[in-house]
């Protein structure tokens, strides 16, 4: 009996202790906090929800209503300016439209990508998933090795070898769309082009056929679950402690090892193939093989790099593309007038031809401003943030250092101060002769950090829209949203849906 007092006590002693010292940290943290605040505030930024949670309240909100964070950024971007503070815990992140800094900023390699952010796309749910690959490094000499290595998959030279491909998967989709146009079906346009999409990435990078317009596959629904995870993951902290949850969240892990176990056959396939002297195609899959050490011995984390820059290319080299194409057609089909002119370009650079060459599409100069015109409003991938550790001064504001730098191409392709009349589609603003925006359009990011696809991405895009544009007259399926779903990504909600018919040629 004494013996079980004497545990009681001190376990009683030892549990006020813990009380006391939990709380000597919690009240240390609260003092952080206040610290943090008396250093930041002086800058202009909205009122916070709450002490401790700072501005989450509100991204949480704006979540729950099916809202759209950006258009939050936009509006705290026009009413306190060039550069506004949002607090998060101890975490200070500035949102900046100032174009000299995002030039200082972006054009920089000084600055690293957000810890915060990118650290979080190392894993999903406890299940690795971009790690450490091209687009999440954060360390200059990681990732510079792997880019310098990537860099010839995606030289101009190369990319002209990549025609043939994505004439024949445009063509597989035209072939599609002429069986849907001669059964009046409807056609969800966004579903279609992403299974163009992840043809192409599928066969030019990695060397494997999936004909998903024929074929089933599990890989858009499995890129779609790790997008949607994405979201949960990196702006709701509590999500995973929710069981309600739970069974997405394992969805979500069986996605990711999808696509990890799917890169490493690949993979060994591709080596194997390497090993028997077999002619292989140089392609993103042989560069990513070469990022990995170049020693006999591979260790665990050179395997595990290749799968995150597999895992990055699947997912970086396809969904974004697809959503501007989705929301190009949604924009044209919007505006007749547009559609007329840059159908005339078409017919007048690439007549009744099938085959698209590269030279045809440096002369679809009207297409190339609908496509720009596009990403300004919805730029597919709508930011990047960096972390910046020195001090700096922003429009005349002190910044001390030890903040994140966010920049929202959404917000400044949206602001009436840089783009006249912002929510008018009007491809003019890119023409060749119109002075071209100051570091206020980034669609691609900007500087070292910027995207590694675009010219690909452009070049795809335009194959598509120039045989879609060539064979077939479009309309939306009334009484659709024009809304736009954040997935990480940005993709119109409604999928664009769209009467399709074959286009009738003058004689
Ligand atoms: C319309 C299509 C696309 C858009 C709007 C887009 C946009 C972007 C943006 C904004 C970034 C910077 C991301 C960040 O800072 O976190 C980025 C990075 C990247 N993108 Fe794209 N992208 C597109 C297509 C592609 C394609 C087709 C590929 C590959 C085939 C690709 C590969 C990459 C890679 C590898 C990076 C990381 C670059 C680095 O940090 O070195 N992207 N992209």
């Amino acid at each position: 009996m004494a013996l079980l007092d004497v545990f009681f006590t001190i376990c009683a002693k030892a549990l006020t202790w813990l009380c006391v010292f939990l709380f000597i940290i919690f009240v240390g943290y609260c003092f952080y906090i206040k610290y943090i605040h008396l250093k930041y505030d002086h800058i202009p930024g909205p009122p916070r929800d709450s002490f401790f949670l700072g501005h989450s309240p509100t991204f949480l909100r704006v979540i729950k209503n099916d809202g759209l964070i950006y258009d939050k950024f936009l509006e705290w971007s026009e009413t306190y300016g060039t550069v506004y503070r949002i607090n998060v815990l101890h975490y200070v992140i500035m949102g900046v439209t100032c174009p000299e800094a995002t030039k200082e900023i972006l054009m920089s390699p000084k600055y690293p990508k957000d810890l915060m952010l990118y650290k979080r796309l190392f894993n999903l749910f406890g299940q690795r998933f971009l790690g450490n690959g091209l687009v999440t490094a954060r360390d200059h000499e990681v990732w510079y090795k792997q880019r310098r290595i990537m860099d010839p998959a995606f030289s101009s030279l190369y990319l002209r070898g990549l025609m043939g491909t994505f004439n024949e998967r445009a063509e597989k989709l035209m072939d599609k769309l002429s069986e849907l146009a001669d059964n009046n079906t409807e056609a969800n346009m966004l579903q279609l082009v992403n299974g163009v999409t992840l043809d192409v990435i599928a066969k030019v990078a990695f060397g494997v056929d999936l004909d998903l317009l024929s074929n089933k596959s599990p890989f858009p629904k499995a890129i779609e679950a790790c997008l949607k995870g994405m979201v949960y993951h990196i702006r709701d902290s509590s999500f995973r402690f929710n069981p309600k949850n739970w069974p997405f969240i394992n969805e979500v892990r069986e996605a990711c090892r999808l696509l990890r176990t799917t890169g490493a056959l690949w993979i060994h396939d591709r080596k194997a193939a390497m090993q028997n002297g077999e002619d292989v195609p140089k392609d993103i899959l042989t560069q990513i093989i070469k990022t990995s050490s170049t020693e006999e011995i591979m260790t665990a984390e050179d395997e595990e790099l290749m799968l995150d820059n597999f895992v990055t290319f699947f997912i970086a080299g396809q969904e974004t593309t697809a959503n501007q194409l989705a929301f190009c057609i949604m924009e044209l089909a919007r505006h007749p007038e547009i559609l007329a002119k840059v159908t005339n370009e078409v017919d007048d650079v690439i007549g009744m031809k099938q085959e698209i060459s590269y030279d045809d599409l440096g002369k679809l100069i009207y297409l190339s401003q609908v496509l720009k015109e596009t990403l300004r409003i919805y730029p597919t991938a709508p930011g990047t943030s960096r972390d910046v550790h020195g001090d700096m001064e922003i429009d005349g504001i002190h910044l001390p250092g030890g903040f994140t730098c966010m920049f929202s191409s959404f917000a400044t392709g949206r602001m009436e101060k840089f783009f006249k009349d912002p929510l008018k589609f009007d491809p003019d603003r890119f023409h060749p002769d119109a002075p071209r925006p100051y570091y206020c359009y980034y669609p691609f990011s900007l500087g070292p950090r910027s995207c590694l696809g675009k010219n690909f991405a452009q070049m795809e895009a335009k194959v598509v829209m120039a045989k879609l544009l060539q064979r077939f007259d479009f309309s939306l399926v009334p009484g659709q949203t024009f809304d736009i779903e954040d997935t990480g990504t940005l993709r119109p909600k409604s999928g664009v849906i769209c009467n399709v018919r074959h286009r009738k040629y003058k004689n």
